[in-house]
């Protein structure tokens, strides 16, 4: 699906179909009511027999003739000005029911309607990132194509001159967190047998190479000789070979310090020697969602050409139950010099994230954010709606916060108190991988605080909202456009 602005139409809308708002659910706007007219009130006739229910989202297809044949009137909540997610409710349903349709192109007039605090900006981002999301299909490995066609193709959306030019560059924005987004959800919905450290490295460097930035790839040897023993411990059960990714973008002066995304690229998890049970299984193919996330980030700000510097390291491996593989007792030395007991094998995001946030210390960063698929816990806190976020720092919590509520792609808060930490206690070692079932989300991200030193830090915990499960199952791309927010927010201030 394809997004465009031009300037108003004043009523001469030329389009398989025109998506028009109805706010308050009875009134036309301004644009809605120029098409109306220019077509003999048929509009407001249609929406006087109250076919149209006014919850957010709903619709009525309206026939007309010439050169817009058909309109959808677009439901955007019962009261005149909507929120976040009453709009966000109104472009799902109008994109959906103009998927229906024969239309091969659209107008769009939805941002005519007024959204608390949101600009026309904000608006057509929304628009642009919900139907990018509908049209988007992973098939690549089906012989025979399946679904649909995506309907629309092309979406025009029609602005006032005097706002064209933040309009253009919104949806130019929006266009490149969607393809970041994209390149995630493929990563992501990519199987275990496809989507090897290997191949992350290589379609990093790809992407590298397409965007002008500067790649590196470090392989087990020179992890040994950096003493990465935490990260080599998980590796060692497969014959898939681990890789640090790293990707160097410099938007701005070379003395600016730069942030720091490290994701977890655990390619397959399957446990290692505390394997994990059958059910579901599959759906640890995922496990490197974070390491996509960071990946897709890196794409939507090189795009963007955003005035930041950023560095991104993926620390990848496949966790597997070899003969070599780490064992529940076993001692390793991280690149930091602590030493950890493995009490479970199936704790191993903590064990390569921990030497990439080691490894991440010479790029000087200010900042490091690093997401992971970490914990099940983190998905029985907070279900699949927010991300958990864990941060020392209450300013850098807060503007990930912000970020995520401007773009819908939420993070909630969970606590850091010291008090957590006692759980990692190792009789044996400096401490021990898993800290109990109780508050498992927080220890995890205890273990990683001990790392995270030299810079201001924060913990993504994306396990329940990296991917779907059920019938529609695959990646999310999230947390692509909280991060990009958060980016584009730093590049401005
Ligand atoms: N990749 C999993 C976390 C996970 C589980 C994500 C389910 C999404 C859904 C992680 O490596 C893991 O296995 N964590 C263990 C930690 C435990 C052994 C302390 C978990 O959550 O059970
Ligand atoms: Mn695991
Ligand atoms: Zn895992």
């Amino acid at each position: 699906m394809q997004f465009s602005t031009r300037t108003s139409v004043n009523g001469r809308a030329r389009a398989g179909c025109a998506l028009l708002p109805v706010v308050a659910g009875k009134d036309l706007t301004a644009g809605g009511k120029a098409i109306d007219a220019a077509h003999g009130g048929r509009l407001a006739k249609a929406l006087r027999t109250g076919d149209l229910p006014a919850k957010a989202g709903s619709t009525l297809l309206v026939q007309l003739d010439g050169a817009l044949p058909r309109v959808l009137l677009v439901s955007m909540g019962e009261t005149r000005e909507g929120g976040d997610k009453s709009f966000g409710e109104a472009v799902r349903g109008a994109l959906k029911a103009a998927g229906q349709l024969a239309a091969d192109d659209a107008i769009s007039l939805l941002h005519e309607a007024p959204v608390a605090a949101r600009d026309t900006a904000w608006k057509l981002r929304a628009q642009v990132l919900t139907g990018r999301e509908l049209a988007y299909r992973f098939e690549v490995l089906k012989t025979k194509r399946e679904s649909q066609p995506v309907r629309p193709r092309r979406v025009v959306l029609p602005v006032e001159a005097a706002e064209s030019g933040v309009a253009a560059r919104a949806v130019a924005q929006a266009g490149a967190i969607a393809d970041g987004v994209q390149m995630t959800r493929d990563l992501g919905n990519l199987p275990g047998n496809y989507c090897t450290p290997t191949y992350l490295a290589d379609t990093a460097k790809k992407m590298a190479r397409e965007f002008g930035l500067e790649a590196k790839v470090l392989d087990a040897r020179q992890m040994q000789a950096l003493k990465m023993g935490a990260l080599l411990s998980v590796a060692r059960g497969s014959v898939q070979p681990p890789k640090l990714i790293v990707l160097r973008y410099q938007g701005a002066g070379a003395r600016q310090a730069p942030i720091a995304l490290v994701g977890k690229g655990i390619t397959f998890d399957s446990g290692g020697i505390s394997l994990k049970p059958g059910l579901e299984m599959d759906e640890m193919k995922f496990d490197m969602c974070g390491a996509a996330s960071v990946l897709g980030t890196m794409r939507a700000v090189a795009a963007m050409k955003l005035k930041i510097n950023l560095v991104v390291v993926v620390p990848s491996a496949e966790n597997m139950p070899g003969g070599r593989a780490s064992k529940p007792g076993d001692i390793v030395a991280s690149m930091s010099g602590q030493t950890v007991e493995i009490l479970n094998t199936d704790a191993e995001g903590r064990l390569i994230l921990c030497d990439a946030l080691t490894y991440v210390q010479r790029f000087k960063p200010s900042t490091v954010i690093d997401v992971a698929t970490l914990t099940g816990a983190c998905v029985i806190a907070l279900g699949h709606h927010h991300s958990g976020l864990f941060s020392p720092d209450d300013a850098l919590a807060a503007e990930l916060q912000e970020a995520g509520r401007e773009i819908g792609d939420t993070c909630w808060r969970m606590p850091l108190d010291d008090e957590y930490q006692e759980q990692l206690k190792s009789p044996f070692a400096d401490m021990a991988n898993i800290g109990g079932r109780p508050a498992g989300s927080i220890t995890a991200a205890c273990f990683l605080s001990r790392f995270a030193k030299g810079y201001d830090w924060a913990h993504l915990d994306i396990a329940g909202t990296a991917w779907k499960s059920g019938a529609n199952k695959g990646a999310s791309g999230r947390p692509v456009p909280l991060l990009t927010r958060f980016l584009l927010a730093r590049a401005q201030g």
